[in-house]
């Protein structure tokens, strides 16, 4: 069986969060499943994966967007270095860009990428099993698949659409339209939702099945989607919720080459100490003092406008007996406030900016991991915080409810039911007295390190969607 990945984003060549990490891994690990083919087309880049490898083009035509004649061409990356073939599609102009998002454009961007995708295998006659689209980015190839005749070779391919983040939908006015690739004008409505083109909507009622990446999150949004529950609840029939793992390969404390002291489940007390005490000098911490760190994107849904109060809660209320650090950018007033913070507050750091290697870093070192979110379709955080010993305090919602227990009843986290900074200080305070108990501290990290969130039993899950 041959899966062909549709992203914008893929870890490491490119990642925004974590869709990077699902679709950098999803495949690889399908491809240890017998006869199954599992492959990755995404845009084209200016970053240094690929300058650092090499690639055939495999593909050199045109696509129409409008009047516009637009060159596309599709690489191959010719050792399979990522452990499955990776396709980059170069539209000059659109598609070969420094980030996958943020420019004003980015409606032609997604447009174009989905039909040179779809041009380029009608025109050399690959037909996959299955194109497995991922978020709105991709949610009008099952579209253009069934209603442009451009395609027709493709017709009856089947497609899967994952929501990744529901959040954004892509929605565009009608305008647009004329930039797609040719369709059946009478199918109008499968594009349509509230007189906007919306490719979120488009893939849910396009798609052959649709899934999302919790049991959780779909619960929730069967009751409440910005409006798209109706459809959602009328779609119940194709909706499957199937959780994200990590990859445990990339995610593995004891050879992850961006720590400073390796570790195991063995040796994880001491040596995440040291980790802790490196960290911690660096960013003026105090060591001796439980660390509290949250890292992502500084966004509502990632209940990010929390933290500044969060923070000067959490160290005035527990007179100082705390370190709080805080990786994450993207929303200026946020910013601002955490870095008067930084100044004010001896016990508390952050550090603006996507770093990579420092999020492996805090993993390692920090005692607890917060993520107030509103809204997480799966959230990745708490499970590499998990495997790296560190205890997840969570929101309870989407995926955190599917994968974070709490220590109350039988789990090794912590939970709290609203996102508001009382709910989150209370559940500080609740850590702060398992920290000073140290056998209670220690076999907590123990039982987080021994669970299980490797790829395989979900890459099965998908597979047996497939097939159905
Ligand atoms: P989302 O995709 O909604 O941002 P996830 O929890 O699924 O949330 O994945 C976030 C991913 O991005 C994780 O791999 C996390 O470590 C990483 N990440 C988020 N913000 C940063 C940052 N500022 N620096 C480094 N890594 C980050
Ligand atoms: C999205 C979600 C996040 C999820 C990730 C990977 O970005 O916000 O919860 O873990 O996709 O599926």
């Amino acid at each position: 069986m041959v899966i062909y990945h549709l992203s914008t984003e893929c870890y490491p060549v490119a990642k925004v969060g974590g869709l990077a990490d699902v679709v950098g891994a999803l495949p690889k690990y399908q491809n240890t499943i017998e006869n199954i083919y599992a492959k990755v087309v995404m845009p084209w880049y200016n970053k240094p994966f690929v300058h650092e490898h090499e690639f055939d083009v495999v593909f050199d035509g045109f696509i129409h967007q409008g009047s516009n004649m637009l060159r596309a061409l599709v690489m191959k990356e010719k050792t399979n270095a990522l452990g499955f073939e990776l396709y980059m599609v170069k539209v000059p102009g659109l598609l070969d860009r420094d980030n996958p998002y943020g420019y004003q454009d980015e409606n032609f961007q997604f447009i174009a990428f989905q039909h040179a995708v779809l041009h380029w295998l009608s025109a050399m006659q690959i037909r996959p099993d299955v194109l497995h689209c991922h978020d709105y980015h991709t949610g009008l190839v099952p579209f253009m698949i069934e209603h442009c005749p451009e395609f027709s070779f493709l017709k009856g391919v089947k497609t899967i659409g994952t929501i990744h983040n529901g959040e954004y939908q892509g929605m565009m006015s009608w305008e647009m339209a004329k930039y797609m690739p040719g369709f059946d004008s009478y199918q109008w409505g499968l594009l349509d939702w509230n007189g906007l083109i919306n490719p979120l909507a488009c893939m849910i009622k396009c798609s052959h099945a649709f899934t999302t990446v919790s049991q959780g999150y779909l619960e929730e949004l069967y009751v409440s989607f910005h409006g798209l529950e109706h459809l959602i609840r009328n779609e119940y029939g194709k909706a499957y919720g199937i959780i994200n793992g990590i990859d445990t390969e990339v995610w593995n404390p004891e050879t992850d080459p961006m720590l400073d002291y390796n570790f195991n489940i063995r040796n994880a007390v001491e040596k995440k100490k040291k980790n802790k005490e490196k960290l911690c000098k660096e960013y003026g911490l105090r060591p001796e003092l439980p660390l509290f760190a949250f890292i992502g994107r500084f966004a509502t849904e990632k209940g990010a406008d929390l933290l500044p109060d969060m923070v000067w809660r959490s160290i005035t209320q527990t007179s100082g007996a705390l370190n709080v650090m805080i990786l994450g950018s993207g929303n200026m007033a946020i910013e601002n406030k955490l870095k008067e913070f930084d100044y004010v507050y001896s016990n508390f750091a952050v550090d603006l900016g996507y770093k990579e290697y420092l999020s492996h870093k805090i993993y390692a070192s920090a005692d607890f991991l917060l993520m107030p979110s509103r809204v997480e379709p799966c959230g990745l955080n708490q499970m590499y915080s998990m495997r790296y010993g560190t205890v997840p305090v969570v929101r309870y919602t989407g995926g955190l409810k599917d994968t974070v227990q709490d220590v109350s009843t039988g789990g090794a986290g912590l939970n709290f039911t609203y996102p508001g900074v009382d709910d989150i200080v209370n559940a500080i305070e609740r850590a702060l007295s398992i920290y000073s108990r140290k056998d209670m501290m220690n076999s907590l990290i123990h039982t987080n390190m021994s669970f299980d969130f490797a790829w395989e039993k979900s890459a099965e899950k998908y597979i047996a969607l497939y097939r159905k």
